[in-house]
């Protein structure tokens, strides 16, 4: 299939839509120098055990390695910076306000640097701590902020902090992923960029959207397990198809 006429097509769904929801993956900060997780070869999760490093039994067992593991992402996301994609998305909102919501799975800030404020985060915040446990007496521990290659713990419970990213077992932030089903549920369009689509609950949103009536539309270079759910296919990057897609718009 040729790409010109579903571009088109995809364009003019976008300039009529008066709701466009984007659902984006790590391809969306792949161009920014941020790592994916499922890529062959390039992807974290081909280089490093998921269960070890990104869920509470993982950071339970050794808090000092996933704490570690932590750190080198986050400096990661402190020097990228947001790339033609990410200022695309942010330029449409600001020439056409309260028409487009991004909600994101990324766990970086690129949307929200490069002027999406309002990204709706499913899977929490790398740049941010939250404490493993419920914290008995409220948020009141003082932390004793150890050498940045132990997590900080509470001097007097010995509370640990950990990254406020969701680790796989964990339930999604109720409020945020309210926010994805309302804007999944009342876009005419749904723009879907550069994820595998391999993680629930945030894949089910483009068939949400679907099944409200939604025209979806899939930016990613490769096929993706959520292909299916697409009304159109536009095989590229995100920082190659966005600002060809929006600008013009
Ligand atoms: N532009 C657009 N898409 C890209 C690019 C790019 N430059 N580079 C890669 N991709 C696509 C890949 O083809 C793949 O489909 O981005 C997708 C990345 O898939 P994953 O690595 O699985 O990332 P994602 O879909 O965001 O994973 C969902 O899984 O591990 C958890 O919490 C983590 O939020 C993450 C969730």
């Amino acid at each position: 299939m040729s790409v010109q006429p579903a571009f088109g097509e995809a364009q003019q769904r976008l300039r009529e839509a008066r709701s466009i929801c984007v659902l984006t993956g790590a391809g969306m900060s792949a161009e920014s120098g941020i790592p994916t997780f499922r890529d062959t070869l390039t992807g974290l999760w081909s280089r490093f055990d998921p269960a070890q490093l990104a869920s509470p039994e993982g950071f339970r067992a050794d808090p000092a390695l996933v704490w570690r593991w932590y750190a080198e992402r986050r400096d990661g996301v402190r020097r990228a910076q947001p790339n033609a994609g990410h200022r695309a998305l942010a330029a449409f909102e600001q020439r056409h306000p309260g028409r487009l919501s991004v909600v994101s799975q990324n766990v970086d800030d690129l949307h929200q640097r490069a002027g999406n404020a309002g990204t709706v985060r499913l899977h929490g915040d790398i740049l941010a701590d939250q404490w493993l446990d419920p914290c008995p007496r409220g948020l009141s521990c003082d932390t004793d902020w150890a050498a940045p290659t132990e997590p900080p713990r509470c001097s007097e419970c010995g509370n640990l902090v950990r990254p406020a990213v969701v680790w796989f077992g964990e339930p999604l932030p109720y409020r945020a992923f309210e926010a994805a089903e309302r804007a999944a549920q009342s876009c005419q369009v749904m723009l879907v960029v550069g994820t595998s689509g391999a993680v629930w609950p945030a894949a089910g949103l483009a068939a949400l959207a679907r099944h409200r009536g939604a025209f979806v539309v899939i930016v990613n270079p490769h096929p993706s397990e959520i292909d299916h759910e697409a009304h159109l296919l536009l095989p590229g990057t995100a920082a190659g198809v966005l600002p060809a897609l929006l600008d013009p718009l």
